[in-house]
């Protein structure tokens, strides 16, 4: 059994101070416990606060909402792998749904991302997802499979084997409507069979979370599902009590 993984994205929310003072308050709710794995993925410019207040709890791990593909240079307004690296973070979300809807960003360019992640040491998480038209349609396998493979085709079998996957279905996200555990079971498990099929027997230690409108309420039954390894939380993750109680279950 993996240990299961709770990673918060708190999107464009939490300034610095708010992030601190957010976890100040999460740590009060949850002494550190071994056997499980929590990633909080602020805002880069709050990631140094949050990084500071957490520095009594390396058990915590930081990440960032999104990088650049390349390392450094002309690029207004960007953050590069190498860049948040050095500020404290060590995971990157690639390819969420709202970079994908709401910015127009491709297949390819998630794949570049997630190789610049890889080159600069820091930890994907794939983010894959259908819309309600492409469920409706019957291509959620197509659809979630072709972004998986984008997304590692340039990353060697060994980097895969150590990234992490989260299955989001765009129509779950913010919607307060939730995959059933046993729909989102079926695509982690479509999910597994590819990663296999990728990287081998190392495809089963690849850590695949659902996302998508979890709570404090629905996060036990999802987490229990087959195949999933753990939750990737937005909203519910901005109430430290509610997060804690998610991180809990
Ligand atoms: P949500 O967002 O929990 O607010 O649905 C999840 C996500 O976008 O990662």
């Amino acid at each position: 059994m993996r240990h299961p993984i709770f990673a918060a994205n708190w999107k464009m929310n939490q300034a610095p101070a708010d992030a601190s003072a957010f976890i100040r308050q999460f740590l009060a709710y949850f002494p550190r416990q071994q056997d499980r794995t929590v990633l909080i993925f602020p805002s880069a410019l709050a990631l140094h606060a949050v990084a500071e207040a957490l520095k009594d709890r390396p058990d915590i791990q930081l990440g960032v909402q999104n990088i650049h593909w390349e390392d450094k240079g002309a690029f207004t307004g960007e953050n590069s792998a190498p860049i948040a690296r050095a500020a404290g973070a060590k995971f990157v979300l690639v390819g969420h749904s709202e970079r994908r809807h709401v910015f127009g960003e491709t297949d390819e360019e998630t794949g570049k991302k997630a190789a610049a992640a890889i080159r600069a040491g820091l930890t994907p998480l794939v983010c894959v997802g259908e819309t309600l038209a492409q469920r409706e349609a019957g291509e959620t396998g197509a659809v979630v499979i072709r972004q998986l493979r984008a997304a590692v085709a340039t990353i060697d079998a060994q980097h895969i084997a150590s990234s992490l996957v989260a299955y989001e279905p765009v129509w779950a996200i913010g919607t307060g409507k939730t995959a059933s555990p046993s729909d989102a079971s079926a695509v982690h498990a479509m999910i597994r069979a590819e990663l296999r099929t990728l990287t081998g027997e190392r495809g089963e230690a690849v850590p695949i979370l659902y996302g998508g409108s979890v709570n404090r309420g629905n996060a036990t039954a999802l987490l229990a599902a087959a195949e999933v390894d753990g939750l990737l939380v937005g909203g519910a993750s901005l109430d430290a009590e509610g997060w804690a109680a998610i991180v809990r279950a």
